[in-house]
């Protein structure tokens, strides 16, 4: 495996991007707060009503619904629950996804195995 650190980076790539996390569970609360606290421009987009939301509010994130940041956001960071992922992908990002974007995860199942 190879390990990757600060060095090995060159973070004005994404410095004048908007960054969509999609999930505030235990990887999106980690991950989006993370690249908050580096600086990046960070959406947090979720359900409005779900546990997560207030949690974020209170986080001091910037808080959207999935739509609103997957529309506003250059890269598109999916850390929901890998069964709920291509269902919330086709109905709520998929239509706002523009050429040039990046869509990532933290898991591939889903693109994996296809
Ligand atoms: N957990 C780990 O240790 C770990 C480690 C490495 C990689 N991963 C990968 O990271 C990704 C995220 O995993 P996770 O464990 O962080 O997930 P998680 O904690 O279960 O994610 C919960 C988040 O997903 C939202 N969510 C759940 N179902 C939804 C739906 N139908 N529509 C909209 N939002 C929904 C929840 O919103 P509400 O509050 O509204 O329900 C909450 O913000 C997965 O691909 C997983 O394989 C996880």
């Amino acid at each position: 495996m190879k390990m990757y650190y600060d060095d090995d980076v060159d973070a004005e790539v994404v410095a004048d991007k908007t960054i969509a996390v999609i999930g505030y569970g235990s990887q999106g609360r980690g991950q989006s707060r993370n690249m908050a606290d580096s600086g990046l421009n960070v959406i947090v987009g979720l359900r409005e009503g779900g546990s997560s939301w207030q949690k974020a509010v209170d986080d001091g994130m910037n808080v959207k619904t999935i739509e609103e940041a997957a529309e506003a956001a250059d890269i598109i960071h999916i850390l929901l629950p890998d069964e709920t992922q291509e269902k919330v992908y086709k109905e709520q990002i998929a239509p706002y996804v523009e050429a040039g974007n990046t869509i990532s995860f933290s898991h591939g199942y889903n693109i994996h195995f296809g």
